[in-house]
């Protein structure tokens, strides 16, 4: 039998796997998790042993990597799969349709966390792999995999893993996918990336909570204050304020701006869609610019004072925020979280102490937009989807791509299947049955497009 008929038989069995791998609740940021982790991890480690490749579940310091290869050999080209098995926390519980671990299907859409991002799109993969293996057919290239459990966390502990294996993980070329498409029916290769910087802030005060009425006036109140110092983060055109946060930010490329002007974008249907009654930052970019190439500063989350039912007249303690900056290539984001506290620190009214925590972040990225890898990829994609893929970036983080170039020279194909309103991130997240199919048949194709360009 030819792997894609195996594809064409067995879309109802791929579908009920999906499931289960969906039904681990594998919360990585969450510690209370740390053993639905565990067992996902052993889910897909045997998922991938009975499709026929080599399997460890390898340690680090946090949650397990997943590794898998199908080594034939040296003179095949050699394939790295990245994906993560790790998902967001799924609160607020209450605007989900159904169990955020209980898959349902609704209206040809899978709805569930890690549906999209990225338990559905790394399956896309193996389920191509096991297209060939279960027909007794040898891949048409070597394949390295592996799959990590702490993206969303930040990837904290994969430079490490990386550095530490660079023999096992040597390859040709790497894959991702765990990107969206342009649109309903616009896939797209994805060569570029924005990267992160994660820092928190706490102001803090009096050294307890106190009256507002026998204190208020006299004594400051920190909540005002880091309120004081977040407006001050961006000047009245929204750009970021920080000293030399726009130093090593590049103009953006006439190629670039050509390409996104290619795209059919509608600025009044993205608003719509986002539910925003208008637009943020500086009038000089459009949106796409704003969101693939331009850096940003946004507060993720801001805590202090009394937040219960009813009220308390109190000057607060102390406040605290969680700040993350999304960077362009060139901007390094050990220097960025710098800058930012050494700001910090400066406008900080003295009648209170501000400290500032900083946890790092990922490199922005670009990947090659030409050569035999991107035509490969984009045949594949245009044999899975019937559609020609567009050119674009995504204004997210996958952490990897950096390390990968940095320490191991390799660049990275970001074939994403998803969507930008399958709600990753958010509550009722989904993947569509049609782009996952498409996706399972892009991959193969995949498979096939680079064993041809060979080494
Ligand atoms: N799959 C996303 C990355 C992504 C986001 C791609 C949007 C395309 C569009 C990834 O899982 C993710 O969410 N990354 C985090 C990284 C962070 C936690 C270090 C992100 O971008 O916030
Ligand atoms: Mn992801
Ligand atoms: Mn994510």
């Amino acid at each position: 039998m030819e792997p894609k008929n195996f594809l064409n038989e067995k879309k109802s069995d791929r579908l009920n796997e999906l499931f289960e791998f969906l039904r681990f609740p594998s919360v990585s940021a969450k510690s209370e998790h740390k053993g639905d982790i565990a067992a996902c991890a052993d889910w897909l480690a045997n998922h991938m042993r009975n499709i026929g490749l080599d399997v460890q579940i390898m340690p680090t310091a946090g949650h397990p990597v997943v590794y898998g290869s199908k080594i034939y050999s040296p003179d095949k080209l050699t394939i790295l799969y990245y994906g993560h098995y790790d998902v967001q926390p799924p609160e607020p519980l209450e605007l989900w349709k159904t169990t955020p671990f209980e898959p349902l299907l609704e209206n040809e859409y899978i709805i569930a966390r890690g549906s999209t991002d990225d338990k559905g799109q790394l399956f896309t993969h193996l389920k191509a792999m096991e297209a060939y293996l279960a027909t007794g057919q040898e891949l048409p290239v070597n394949v390295k995999l592996m799959f990590e459990g702490e993206e969303e966390a930040g990837s904290d502990n994969l430079e490490k893993f990386i550095k530490d294996n660079t023999e096992l993980l040597a390859s040709d070329i790497v894959v991702i996918s765990d990107t969206a498409q342009f649109g309903k029916n616009l896939p797209a290769v994805t060569y570029g990336l924005r990267g992160i910087a994660f820092v928190e802030a706490k102001v803090i005060g009096p050294n307890r909570d106190l009256h507002s009425g026998s204190f208020g006036g006299a004594i400051p109140n920190p909540i005002n204050a880091l309120a004081r110092m977040i407006a001050k983060l961006h000047d009245d055109s929204g750009n970021v304020t920080i000293p030399g946060f726009y130093k090593n930010v590049k103009p953006i490329s006439d190629w670039e701006k050509k390409q996104m002007k290619r795209l059919p974008f509608k600025k009044a249907e993205f608003l719509k869609k986002c539910g925003s009654k208008g637009l943020f930052a500086d009038k000089k970019y459009t949106v796409l610019e704003r969101i693939w190439s331009r850096p940003t500063l946004d507060i993720n989350g801001i805590t202090g004072g009394y937040q219960g039912e009813g009220g308390k007249t109190i000057i607060p303690s102390w406040a605290s925020c969680k700040i993350t900056m999304r960077l362009v290539p060139n901007q390094e984001p050990m220097d960025i979280c710098k800058k930012l506290e050494k700001y910090l620190k400066k406008i900080c009214p003295k009648y209170v102490e501000c400290q500032v925590k900083i946890h790092g972040g990922a490199k922005g990225v670009v990947v090659p937009t030409d050569g035999p890898w991107l035509k490969a990829a984009g045949a594949a994609v245009k044999t899975g989807f019937g559609i020609e893929p567009v050119f674009i970036k995504e204004g997210g983080s996958i952490p990897v791509v950096g390390m990968f170039k940095q320490i191991l020279g390799l660049d990275t194909l970001l074939l994403g299947w998803g969507q930008n309103d399958d709600n990753a991130h958010s509550p009722n997240e989904r993947f569509s049955v049609n782009d996952f199919e498409r996706g399972c048949y892009s991959a193969l194709a995949l498979l096939e497009e680079l064993a041809k360009v060979g080494k």
